[in-house]
């Protein structure tokens, strides 16, 4: 009897012992690979993830950072379509992000890039992730980054922290190929590499949303896209494309859309050809292999830096028709409910690549009357630079270095991003018929204090620059510090505002009015804290009354120059 109770007193002893040791190896050796805070196992389509939690106001967000959606596009896969990634079946860790894409880009170190890049992030609140085994799933935004289809990734600072616990939504970032490696192509010269890989890999994400995104809580039925600059083309691209049909059901378009007034795709196939002709691989037999055995270094040396050097083609099956034709002729799923947008100055950020001695950033910059017309040429035909000059810079009181400095801007604003942008949405309902989605238009004119592009921030001249609406979507003015109240309210107002209408498709009151369709009222709402209810129409108008004339009267090659 005593021997019997000694035994089991070992045992205890023994397993307490176990206990304390598996706490403890927990704790310290396994610290690293399993965070304290980990999340349940998701079983997502491919295998097992477990994410973990980080805690903002008292909301649990779950992050799952760095799941595989496509194989590793290296190899073989070089220069060719996604390939969905391959099942595992232990649980595996997505605690980190993905490594970017590879690229030049002065906001990280070329080694933090790779060509193994197709990772994409879920974050959702612990309550949603919870219940996804219920019918209670919540919407979710799809986010396309912008870097003009040459730079940038879906990381850091596009972070579910606050969206994401503010508002109960789920967030899916992710990376796509950028550069020569997104967009490299050379047409019927080599079919076997197809256009557009770099929106391809974007679309496999958004496949893996729609069968995936359940399992964390998020609804595949309502998922909106959005994106900034060259994501907002991309997104653009996928409201036209009959590849992206069904994968979404809203879309917002934070500046830029593919439809440009007027273009040369031959441009675009000659820099595919320059870069391969900087490569040894130009005498090869087999080009297409001898560029997937490269060093990926030399593939990315080659290639010219610049925005837009390497983007979409028209005629394949992911964008069958230029988003002119495929309004003019109906060719479009008209289902979409959109929201278009644009920033106050634009082009005033980009205006170096014009001239980066005349347009500095940190002076007053001076130009005279000719050397305004001489920017303003390479835009428009000979023919009609006259009109376009008098429409621009026609001023009887007005003939100042500052004024030509924004009409010029503004010239180049109008014709590469800003009617682009409004004209899509206006296409969109006026071509879609009765049953078209609702399409809505906001127009930001608040300068942050801290934006996207740095270089702004304290500039004379610039204003509210291109990708300043970021800092405010993404909340930044809420969890960083250095910002004003008046910064940190906008923010608030813009999450609100974007996960509403993703929520509903339809607006939210501003300053209690009525924020109207576009084909109910031509104009768009302000967004700006001081001007908060106040509506834009002279911009939008300026564009719908001078599309046509852009249509015929832009160079077909105005966006070399940039
Ligand atoms: C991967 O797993 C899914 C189920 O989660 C299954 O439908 C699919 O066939 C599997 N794929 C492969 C290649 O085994
Ligand atoms: C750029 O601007 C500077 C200053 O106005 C001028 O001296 C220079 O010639 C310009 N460069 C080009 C390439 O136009
Ligand atoms: C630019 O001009 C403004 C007003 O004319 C002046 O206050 C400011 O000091 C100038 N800034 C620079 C960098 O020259
Ligand atoms: C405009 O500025 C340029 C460069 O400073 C100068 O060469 C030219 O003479 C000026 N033109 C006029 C009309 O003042
Ligand atoms: C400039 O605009 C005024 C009206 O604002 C017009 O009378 C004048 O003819 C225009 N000048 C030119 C050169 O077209
Ligand atoms: C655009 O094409 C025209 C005519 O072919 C050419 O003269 C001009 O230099 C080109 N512009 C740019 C910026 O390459």
């Amino acid at each position: 009897m005593s021997k019997l109770l000694y035994s089991s007193i070992i045992t205890l002893i023994i397993l307490l012992s176990l206990l304390i040791l598996y706490i403890l190896l927990n704790s310290f050796v396994f610290r690293t690979v399993y965070p304290i805070d980990s999340t349940p196992v998701v079983r997502i389509s491919n295998g097992p993830v477990q994410g973990k939690f980080i805690e903002y106001e008292k909301v649990k967000v779950a992050h799952f950072l760095g799941i595989p959606f496509a194989k590793p596009p290296v190899g073989p896969l070089r220069f060719q379509s996604p390939v969905k990634q391959d099942n595992w079946t232990s649980v595996k860790q997505v605690v980190r992000y993905g490594s970017p894409c590879l690229q030049r880009n002065e906001r990280i170190t070329p080694e933090q890039s790779d060509e193994d890049c197709l990772f994409i992030n879920v974050y959702v609140t612990e309550s949603t992730l919870k219940s996804s085994s219920t019918s209670f799933l919540r919407p979710v935004l799809f986010w396309i980054f912008g870097g003009a289809l040459a730079t940038g990734f879906g990381n850091e600072y596009y972070d579910g922290i606050p969206m994401v616990p503010l508002h109960d939504v789920v967030l899916v970032t992710h990376n796509y190929r950028v550069n020569a490696f997104g967009f490299m192509h050379f047409g019927d010269k080599e079919p076997r590499i197809p256009a557009n890989i770099g929106l391809r890999d974007q679309l496999l994400a958004l496949q893996w949303v729609q069968e995936n995104i359940d399992k964390f809580g998020g609804d595949p039925d309502q998922v909106t896209i959005f994106g900034e600059s060259a994501g907002s083309m991309s997104v653009s691209a996928h409201t036209i494309s009959p590849l992206a049909r069904g994968l979404f059901k809203r879309a917002i378009l934070q500046t830029g859309t593919v439809m440009f007034p007027a273009e040369d795709p031959d441009y675009y196939l000659e820099n595919s050809l320059i870069l391969l002709d900087r490569t040894s691989c130009a005498s090869s037999t087999d080009p297409l292999k001898c560029l997937q055995n490269l060093p990926a270094s030399t593939i990315l040396n080659a290639q010219s830096d610049g925005p837009l050097k390497f983007r979409w083609f028209y005629g394949d099956d992911f964008l069958p028709y230029s988003p002119l034709e495929a309004f003019s002729k109906g060719l479009f799923d008209n289902s979409h409910d959109i929201l278009v947008g644009v920033e106050k100055n634009e082009f005033s950020m980009l205006m170096g690549l014009l001239n980066a001695t005349q347009f500095n950033a940190k002076i007053n910059v001076t130009l005279n009357y000719s050397q305004a017309v001489d920017y303003l040429s390479l835009i428009f035909n000979k023919d009609s630079l006259d009109y376009y000059t008098d429409l621009y810079f026609n001023s009887s009181t007005d003939i100042t270095s500052a004024y030509l400095l924004k009409q010029l801007e503004k010239a180049y604003s109008d014709t590469i991003l800003v009617c682009p942008t409004y004209m899509f949405g206006v296409n969109y309902y006026s071509n879609g018929g009765i049953d078209t989605g609702k399409v809505y238009g906001y127009y930001h004119t608040q300068k942050p204090i801290i934006s996207f592009n740095t270089i702004c921030d304290d500039s004379p001249w610039m204003g509210t620059c291109h990708g300043s609406d970021l800092t405010y979507v993404f909340g930044h003015p809420l969890v960083k510090p250095g910002y004003p109240q008046k910064d940190i309210d906008l923010s608030r107002e813009m999450m609100k505002i974007w996960t509403y209408f993703a929520e509903f498709g339809y607006m939210p009151r501003v300053n209690e009015k009525e924020w109207k369709p576009l084909n109910k009222d031509l104009s768009a709402m302000v967004l700006n804290i001081d001007n908060w209810g106040e509506v834009e129409r002279e911009r939008i108008e300026f564009c719908v009354q001078h599309w046509d004339g852009f249509v015929q009267n832009t160079k077909t090659n105005f966006t070399d120059i940039l």
